[in-house]
């Protein structure tokens, strides 16, 4: 298969995926969602946010690509906050967990889920050991292009639940926009390395342990939030 109609079918099992669609997502977006339930799966999802940079700096010194610390570029500067730590995105976070109630101490006490530590641990110990390949494959198809589809599952519930303003929100509502541009960066990066059946193979493989692992999370604030 070329590379462009191997990621695009990638992409497609991706959205398809019950990591994507899951359950959790789905009731999310179309059931009443009290106060404490935004708070629960904001306080998990939260750990998810602030390591995500890790699995970046992980992955760029084993590209072999001369220009990756460059075309990742754009993305650390969007995940810094455009040389504002004020406007990094787990700061864009935090601002979105204060204005469901919780205090600063909230996220730095939270007891994690085991499903939480598992996708953690996961993407560290994938991106740490794993080939640059199957690295790219967890975070760029695994995450920056499933996200846009997530996030809008999670916008519908949050603004049909509370009167948020867009500003309280941005967290989600900038991802479901500024991925797109990071998937199309990795995208870039991943169509050089994918000529070859074995190149498809190893980068699907990353992806979907990725998404696997995402399932499994949802599954964790499926079972805390809506039990
Ligand atoms: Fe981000
Ligand atoms: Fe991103």
């Amino acid at each position: 298969m070329e590379p462009q109609a191997f990621i695009q079918a990638l992409e497609q099992e991706i959205i398809q995926s019950e990591a994507v669609q899951h359950p959790f997502l789905l009731r999310f977006a179309s059931d009443t969602l009290t106060p404490l339930q935004v708070q629960t799966f904001g306080l998990q999802h939260y750990q998810l946010v602030k390591v995500f940079i890790n699995y970046m700096t992980n992955t760029l010194p084993r590209i072999p690509d001369k220009d990756a610390a460059d075309l990742f570029r754009t993305v650390f500067d969007d995940e810094f906050g455009q040389h504002t730590i004020f406007r990094s995105h787990p700061a864009l976070y935090r601002n979105f967990l204060k204005t469901v109630g919780l205090q600063e101490e909230a996220w730095g006490r939270v007891t994690l889920l085991p499903e939480t530590s598992a996708f953690i641990q996961g993407h560290l110990q994938l991106t740490r050991e794993s080939d640059f390949l199957y690295a790219l494959g967890a975070i760029g198809p695994g995450h920056e292009f499933s996200i846009p589809t997530m996030f809008t599952y999670i916008v519908t519930g949050l603004k049909k639940n509370l009167s948020l303003s867009d500003e309280q929100i941005e967290y989600f509502t900038l991802h479901i926009e500024q991925d797109v541009g990071h998937a199309k960066v990795f995208n870039e990066l991943i169509c050089r390395h994918v000529q070859t059946e074995q190149g498809q193979a190893r980068l699907r493989e990353g992806a979907l342990h990725s998404i696997a692992l995402r399932k499994r999370f949802w599954d964790g604030i499926n079972r805390v939030v809506f039990s």
